[in-house]
C-alpha cells in the first residue's frame, strides 16, 4: 500500500507575518501520522519554516532548482543550496516553470537529474494544455513529459524515491478540477506506463493530483485508485483547510 503524499506548493506567496500566522494556525490543526506532509513556501522562509516545524513530522520543499552545482547563475539556487536550507523535496518541470521560464523536457530532465544529485527527491509536474486535450493529445504530451525523466529515475533500479504529479494546466488556478474519472484515467495512464519499468516500481511510487484541490473535491479526487494524494497550491495557502486536505489523504490508509 503506497502512503498517502499531500504538497503544498506556496508558488510566490507569503511574507513574514503571514508565515508566523500560518505556523501558527499549522501547530493547532495540522494532522498527525497516516500521509507524508511537504510545505514548498517561497525559498526566502524555508529555513526558518524548517527551523519551526522541525518536530512536527513535516518535510519541506523547494518549488525549482537549478540544474547546476554552482556557477555564474545570478539570482538562482542549487539543489544542494536547497538541501541545506532543510528541504528533502523539490518540484521539478511545474507548469507555470514550463510556460513562463521557457522549461521544456530537456531542461527538466536536468533540473530532475541535479535534484537526485543533491540528495533530494523529486515531486515531477506533468500535465496537458486545454488545446492539447481538446486535440486528443492529453495522454501522448503527459507521457513525453514522463519519458523525459523516467531514464533518470531509474539510474538505480530500486529507487522510487520520486513523485509524479499530473497536473492538467486547465485545472491550476482556475477553480476547475479535472474530474476524478478524467484524472483517475490519466493516473491510470501513467502507472502503466511506470510499469513498463517494472511492477514494483509501478507500485511504490506515489502518482498525485493537483488543479485546484480544495477542502470539498479532495476525497472525490484521492478515493481514486490510482490517486495517492495532491499537490494543491491555492487552498494550501490556509493552513487550516491544507490540513484537511492533509487528513482526507491520510484516511486513504487508514480505510
Ligand atoms: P492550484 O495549484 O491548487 O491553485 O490549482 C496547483 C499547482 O499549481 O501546483
Amino acid at each position: 500500500m503506497r502512503r498517502p503524499f499531500v504538497a503544498a506548493n506556496w508558488k510566490m506567496h507569503g511574507a513574514a507575518r503571514f508565515v508566523e500566522a500560518y505556523l501558527e494556525d499549522w501547530r493547532k490543526t495540522a494532522p498527525r501520522g497516516a500521509v507524508d506532509v511537504v510545505i514548498c513556501p517561497p525559498l526566502a522562509y524555508l529555513d526558518r519554516i524548517a527551523a519551526a516545524l522541525r518536530d512536527d513530522g513535516v518535510l519541506l520543499g523547494v518549488q525549482t532548482v537549478h540544474a547546476e552545482p554552482a556557477g555564474a547563475y545570478t539570482g538562482e539556487h542549487a539543489a544542494e543550496m536547497a538541501r541545506d536550507l532543510g528541504a528533502t523535496y523539490a518540484i521539478v518541470g511545474h507548469s507555470e516553470r514550463r510556460r513562463l521560464f521557457a522549461e521544456n523536457d530537456t531542461v527538466v530532465a536536468a533540473k530532475f537529474a541535479a535534484t537526485k544529485r543533491a540528495g533530494l527527491v523529486p515531486i515531477l509536474c506533468v500535465g496537458e494544455t486545454l488545446a492539447e486535450r481538446r486535440a486528443g493529445q492529453a495522454e501522448a504530451t503527459v507521457l513525453a513529459q514522463l519519458d523525459g525523466v523516467l531514464g533518470h529515475a531509474c539510474a538505480e533500479p530500486r529507487d522510487t524515491d520520486f513523485v509524479v504529479a499530473y497536473e492538467p494546466v486547465w485545472a491550476i488556478g482556475t477553480g476547475e478540477t479535472a474530474t476524478p474519472t478524467q484524472a483517475q484515467q490519466m493516473h491510470g495512464t501513467i502507472r502503466a506506463r511506470l510499469g513498463d519499468v517494472g511492477d514494483a516500481f509501478a507500485q511504490s511510487v506515489r502518482v498525485v493530483y493537483g488543479g485546484s484541490v480544495n477542502v470539498d473535491n479532495a476525497e472525490a479526487l484521492f478515493t481514486q485508485t490510482d490517486i495517492d494524494g495532491g499537490l494543491v497550491g491555492g487552498a494550501s495557502l490556509d493552513a487550516v483547510a491544507f490540513a484537511e486536505i492533509c487528513r482526507v489523504a491520510g484516511r486513504q490508509t487508514d480505510s
